[in-house]
């Protein structure tokens, strides 16, 4: 008899260390100012940032990214004056999202013991803002809900200048109308922010702009309705 084994993925890229700098960077970051920005090249590696750009470039060309909604279920709206981008969800099956997924997971768990954030799960999606595409000024948790508490986004640009636009405008949390900060969206730049806190949008970009997106989450997977 032959015994069906589930193929094992391999991540690319090697998984980060639990303890590093650069997770103390994030916690202090988010408790003293409720976001910030970090270079994450040396944590992710060339070879699993190369293979994230490839594949949103390959669903981009292919026509597999969607145009994102503004809400949930029913609720959803597709309203072009507030966002534009197109998006993907991962699941974690191709080897370059198995690779992304420890490093999301070694977030997760280390916010959870620095911050005790009580984080239980992440979603992520690709997004791509073709030139012109925007997203105007929203906080990312759903009202009444609390459950994404800490937002990433991933940027996957090479040699993004200036005068391509695109940039993640952050506003203060204590006074939404003063900007705090602008990130650029180059390669293996990593935003990191509170959901509901901080205020933000996404400048017109004038060159195609991939990225990375994912929300940690304080609620457990809905079970499905038919159980
Ligand atoms: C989002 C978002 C920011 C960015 O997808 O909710 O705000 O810089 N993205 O892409
Ligand atoms: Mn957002």
């Amino acid at each position: 008899m032959t015994l069906s084994t589930a193929s094992v993925l391999q991540p690319v890229g090697n998984p980060v260390a639990p303890e590093g700098d650069w997770l103390d960077a994030l916690a202090d970051g988010l408790s003293e100012h409720g976001w910030l920005s970090l270079d994450a090249r040396p944590l992710l590696g060339d070879e699993l940032l190369a293979s994230l750009c490839e594949e949103v470039q390959i669903l981009d060309r292919t026509d597999a990214l969607r145009v994102a909604g503004i809400g949930r279920g029913l609720d959803k709206t597709r309203d072009r004056s507030v966002r534009r981008d197109k998006i993907a969800w991962l699941q974690g099956e191709t080897a370059a999202q198995a690779g992304l997924f420890q490093v999301f997971e070694t977030i997760r768990c280390g916010l959870n013991q620095q911050l005790f954030l009580g984080l239980k799960r992440f979603e992520t999606h690709y997004a791509t803002y073709h030139p012109g595409d925007f997203y105007r000024k929203h906080v990312d948790s759903f009202q009444g809900r609390a459950s994404r508490v800490v937002s990433v986004v991933l940027y996957l640009n090479e040699n993004w200048q200036q005068a391509d636009g695109g940039e993640l405008q952050v506003f203060n949390r204590d006074s939404e109308q003063e900007i705090c900060g602008r990130v650029s969206p180059e390669l293996g730049r990593l935003a990191v922010f509170m959901s509901e806190e901080i205020p933000h949008e996404v400048l017109p970009a004038n060159r195609t702009r991939y990225s990375v997106a994912c929300w940690f989450r304080q609620d457990e997977i809905p079970l499905p309705l038919s159980l």
